[in-house]
């Protein structure tokens, strides 16, 4: 056995609890204490690499190496190999009178070392840590991050700072988006055009502006040489990362049908897309484009060792299909019922390919449609009933739900955190997950891989708003990959995340302190509406106004919900004594005659967009603009029927609904409008019938769906929803989202 000796001399320290990310499984606290201002690392000779990262981060936080050993002042770091441990991945870490690292592999070694990282996390010189005894084993064997690099491009460095992070939280999957309709950032060396000209638009949207739409007129570009890749697949692979590619097909095309339109359906020249959303140009399906995407899946099976790779398969558009004369000839010829069947085909063909390449596919839960592929894994992002479903076919699942796993998704008040593309997944969001569905049993459990968070970049120019999605909600996920249930708990996670954000200022690594943010949440029981306000900071205070100035530190301290009897504006933010932290929550509350009435839904919302309950229609708080899941509730292809009792004969003079248009996320207006009275909740009468025309105009002058004086008890309001996206708009001929945040009656 090879050993080589390292030594260090640290001076002056602080200490820490048991500071962990993801929580181990196992602790035993030994109660005393480790000192030391030296080190030396001695390990097994398979564990050089992990013994090097160690020293190299300790060099990095100005930790000279010493070669005078003094044995007072050092410890030792022992790296060493266990036989039999029941996981690749599992490892001991003991601290007590020196360090000592076990594993069966080196993988396990490298996590036994990200946990004494965090153990020291922000200490330099003189080191003080508690002792203890580590078991620790992880719960899932898939702990993934994607990021979206087509719709922006990061560089080498951030991708590599972007796996440390992964790594340091014991993440073993990057999951890297390549292509998309917004850009090819994967040079081919075959087909150069894919970079020469896919890796290029002619400006960005900005914004929000699709209609109409508004670009910035500045060109775009940039993708990763196979040389790039090659760099940064080994130095995932140091930290035991395993890079999962996505080449997206049969959607999402764009970029690679700018550079080579001859395998579109039309054939016509595209230009790569400047906005964002799906474009329904997608791959046609023929021999030639099977090729095609056959030499580039070669290429990148060269370049990229894992297991899986990924192939898209989401968001397919049927319209250029359907009037393809091609495609119709493949469906024919295959017997095959429809376009469905056709991405089925498709899938089907590529699994057979990557199959025989012995590696596996992995695509979003849509290729499920028309029949899954022999061979396929399936990571489930609408829901998690494509994983369910997946699963139950003994196919392997990775979940990524859009609820807890979208880190696109806004994770604070919506109003002071950067314009995100819509959502509402918070913190203690992400770490309530677990991705074993109860729908399965304990077989059917077995399938599900693990999960994985994705941060989609629209919306997310640069490297530091990557970061700042990714985390802290990132450590939230890690723990739910990692770590066992019966080990979790919110609010003790959120004092180590506090201790973290302290070694990600260390590391000066972007994040969101949206934590520190009050939530005003409406709470409404025997039809009152009560407010209150949230934070579960320890060792702090709310403050809040209600109708007056921003709180400062001489405002009131929130002790108990605050009861609404008229509209208000409520603020809200957290103090550390006197001083704020965070920033000021600002709420207005609408206070109507349909405020904290009953309410009933005949039809309830999507699991999606469902967070508040019914009761979001009837709190005050209308939804704000760009939407956030929170405010909002939502159907899919679904009619809305709200029947709302007033409880007692009421004058009314304007009934208002606030519904939403959001044409690219598949959002639009009710399709019909129906405003219903009873005075006995029974026999009702038609006040008044609008068309899409009326809703379209009234939704843009901002006005009211009635305007009269009527006396009612009861008001029944029927919405029919796009069933079907018509034609011209993004996902057409698929199922339509309505979405409605309140009624306000007057
Ligand atoms: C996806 O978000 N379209 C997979
Ligand atoms: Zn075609």
């Amino acid at each position: 056995m090879k050993k080589i000796l390292f030594i260090l001399v640290f001076t002056a320290s602080q200490s820490f609890a048991q500071q962990i990310i993801p929580k181990p499984n196992t602790i035993k606290e030994l109660n005393g204490k480790l000192t030391f201002s030296q080190y030396q690392v001695i390990y097994d000779a398979e564990f050089k690499e992990e013994a090097q990262l160690l020293i190299d981060y300790l060099d990095q936080k100005n930790i000279e190496q010493e070669v005078n050993n003094n044995e007072s002042l050092s410890t030792s770091i022992y790296l060493y190999k266990k036989e039999n441990q029941s996981n690749n991945e599992a490892y001991d870490l003991t601290i007590d009178k020196n360090i000592e690292i076990s594993a069966h592999t080196s993988a396990g070694i490298f996590y036994g070392i990200q946990s004494l990282i965090q153990l020291i996390g922000t200490q330099q010189k003189q080191i003080e840590l508690n002792t203890v005894e580590i078991n620790d084993i992880p719960r899932f064997e898939w702990r993934g991050m994607h990021l979206d690099c087509s719709r922006h491009y990061f560089p080498v460095q951030f991708i590599k700072k972007y796996i440390d992070i992964l790594a340091l939280h014991k993440m073993n999957t990057f999951h890297w988006h390549l292509t998309d309709d917004q850009g090819w950032r994967i040079e081919i060396k075959k087909y150069p055009l894919l970079t020469e000209i896919g890796s290029k638009r002619h400006e960005t949207m900005v914004d929000k502006n699709f209609e109409p739409y508004i670009g910035d007129n500045k060109e775009y570009e940039g993708f990763y040489t196979q040389e790039e890749i090659k760099d940064i697949v080994q130095y995932a692979a140091e930290r035991h990362i395993t890079i999962v590619p996505e080449i997206e097909m049969p959607g999402h095309a764009v970029a690679a049908l700018t550079a080579y339109p001859e395998f579109s359906c039309n054939r016509t020249p595209l230009d790569v897309y400047t906005k964002w959303g799906v474009s329904d140009d997608v791959f046609c399906v023929k021999d030639s484009t099977f090729e095609f995407i056959y030499d580039i899946l070669h290429e990148v099976m060269d370049l990229f060792p894992s297991k899986y790779i990924h192939i898209g398969g989401d968001e397919v558009p049927k319209t250029r299909w359907k009037v393809c004369k091609n495609c119709q000839a493949v469906i024919k010829q295959n017997q095959l019922k429809d376009e469905h069947e056709l991405q089925s085909f498709f899938i089907k063909k590529i699994d057979s390919f990557v199959t025989a390449q012995g590696r596996n596919i992995i695509g979003w839960d849509e290729i499920l449609e028309g029949g899954l592929a022999p061979n396929a894994a399936v990571m489930s992002w609408r829901g998690e009933e494509g994983g369910i479903e997946a699963a139950k076919q003994k196919h392997n699942v990775v979940m990524t739900p859009g609820s807890h796993c979208y880190f696109d998704h806004y994770q604070g008040n919506k109003k002071t955190e950067p314009l995100a593309i819509g959502g509402y997944t918070t913190l203690e969001k992400v770490y309530s997950y677990n991705p074993i569905p109860d729908a399965l049993n304990m077989e059917e459990a077995q399938y599900v891989l693990g999960a994985q968070g994705n941060v989609w970049t629209e919306y997310i120019p640069t490297p530091e708003h990557a970061m700042y999605m990714a985390l802290p909600r990132l450590c939230a996920l890690s723990e739910v990959l990692w770590t066992y249930p019966k080990q979790k708990n919110y609010t003790e996670f959120v004092t180590r995340i506090i201790q973290q954000m302290k070694l990600l200022d260390e590391l000066k690594i972007n994040y969101s302190k949206a934590i520190y943010d009050v939530d005003i949440v409406t709470k409404i029981q025997n039809n009152t509406n009560k407010i209150e306000l949230i934070n579960t900071i320890p060792n702090t205070k709310i403050r809040y106004t209600i109708n007056s100035t921003a709180p400062n530190a001489s405002s009131a301290i929130y002790s108990k919900p605050i009861l609404i009897k008229e509209t208000s504006l409520i603020q809200a933010g957290l103090f550390d004594d006197e001083k704020l932290i965070g920033k000021i929550n600002v709420q207005s509350i609408n206070f109507n005659k349909a405020t904290a009435k009953p309410l009933e839904l005949t039809t309830l919302p999507d699991k999606r967009y469902s967070t508040g309950g019914t009761n979001t229609l009837i709190d005050g708080i209308v939804g704000s603009i760009p939407w956030t899941g929170k405010e909002w509730l939502g159907w899919l292809g679904e009619d809305m029927e709200a029947n709302l009792n007033l409880t007692k004969l009421e004058t009314v003079k304007k009934i208002k609904i606030s519904f939403l248009k959001a044409p690219e996320s598949w959002i639009h207006l009710p399709s019909q409008l129906y405003i219903k009275t009873s005075n006995d909740g029974i026999r009702y009468k038609t006040l008044k019938t609008l068309n899409e025309f009326d809703i379209e105009e009234i939704y843009k002058n901002g006005g009211a769906y009635f305007t009269g004086n009527i006396k009612t008890k009861y008001i029944k309001i029927v919405a029919p929803s796009r069933h079907v996206i018509p034609k011209g708009f993004q996902g057409a001929g698929e199922k339509g989202w309505m979405f409605c945040s309140e009624i306000i009656v007057e």
